[in-house]
């Protein structure tokens, strides 16, 4: 799409919708789109995502125009959590380093030491000198960091989830895994506890799609937003790809259409803004987080 464009670059998420992942130059998970927002080099940069997403391009990026497609389309997860919440935890918790999962809002990552993805979490909360840490917004993720690390992890707010994940239950991976004997089960680390401890594999959208390449089994059912599935599908042919359950669809991701993209493109425009200084705060603590050496 952006051939007759060569100004703009057009980076999608894993749960975009196909025809939209189809277009774009690079699609792939959280850490690789906020890596290849500063790899690359054109004055404009469309991100066909969620609005954290486009937010930790413009972020990550100052002096380029970064475009989000539908504003309206913004994680349910972030939305929950404020940055008065992340104060009241560090008054609550004077010693604790701040961990921001990118699925929060500029305000929030202002008032984080680091940031990480679900990709990273683990090499994130290991590199910090404090013992103690709190952990926002996923629940679910703070559990399986803190399975995974020393560290005493606070999960903040203790209701934090994505909507999403935490629809999808244990029973229906069993009944999933009833369905296809043979399969393997690989979850995002968004999912619940009981869930994550019924899957053969967890990991962020882009482990999944190495995960299925390496996997011997035949079929894999997917325990994540079925905007992955066509991405694993293109990936890997020879194998089945069946969802953990019908109902895990991110409304969000899908508001993110091919016609807003070519509109996005043709007009340039909505341009995401994040004013200073929450965007100088915010890029000190992604930047901490590009920072690490890659795994
Ligand atoms: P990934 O970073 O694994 O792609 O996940 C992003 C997300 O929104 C999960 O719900
Ligand atoms: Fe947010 Fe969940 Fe949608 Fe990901 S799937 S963007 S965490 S609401």
């Amino acid at each position: 799409m952006t051939r007759n464009h060569p100004d703009v670059t057009l980076l999608a998420h894993n749960y975009v919708r196909p025809e939209v992942q189809d277009a774009a130059d690079f699609v792939g998970d959280s850490l690789e789109l906020a890596r290849l927002a500063t790899r690359t080099a054109t004055p404009y940069l469309v991100v066909a995502g969620v609005d954290f997403m486009a937010e930790t391009a413009a972020i990550l990026n100052p002096d380029r125009t970064v475009l989000h497609p539908e504003p309206c389309s913004s994680c349910a997860m972030a939305l929950r959590l404020t940055p008065g919440d992340v104060l009241a935890a560090r008054a609550a918790h004077p010693d604790a380093a701040v961990v921001a999962y990118v699925n929060t809002s500029a305000a929030v990552k202002a008032e984080a030491d680091i940031c990480c993805t679900s990709a990273n979490a683990v090499r994130v909360v290991n590199s910090l000198d404090e013992d103690e840490v709190i952990f926002v917004p996923d629940r679910n993720l703070a559990a399986y960091v803190a399975a995974r690390t020393a560290k005493t992890i606070h999960a903040v707010p203790a209701i934090g989830c994505c909507p999403v994940h935490q629809a999808l239950t244990a029973d229906e991976v069993r009944a999933a895994r009833a369905a296809h004997p043979g399969a393997e089960v690989m979850v995002h680390p968004e999912t619940t506890p009981a869930v994550q401890a019924v899957a053969d594999f967890i990991g962020s959208t882009a482990a999944m799609i190495r995960r299925a390449r390496e996997t011997p089994a035949a079929t894999v059912i997917v325990g994540t937003e079925v905007g992955l599935i066509p991405r694993l599908e293109r990936d890997s042919p020879q194998k089945r790809f069946v969802p953990a359950s019908p109902y895990l669809v991110c409304p969000d991701m899908k508001m993110i259409t091919l016609e807003l993209v070519e509109a996005a493109i043709a007009t340039r425009s909505p341009v995401v803004t994040v004013p200073e200084p929450v965007a100088s705060r915010a890029r000190t603590a992604l930047e901490r987080m590009l920072a690490l050496p890659e795994a």
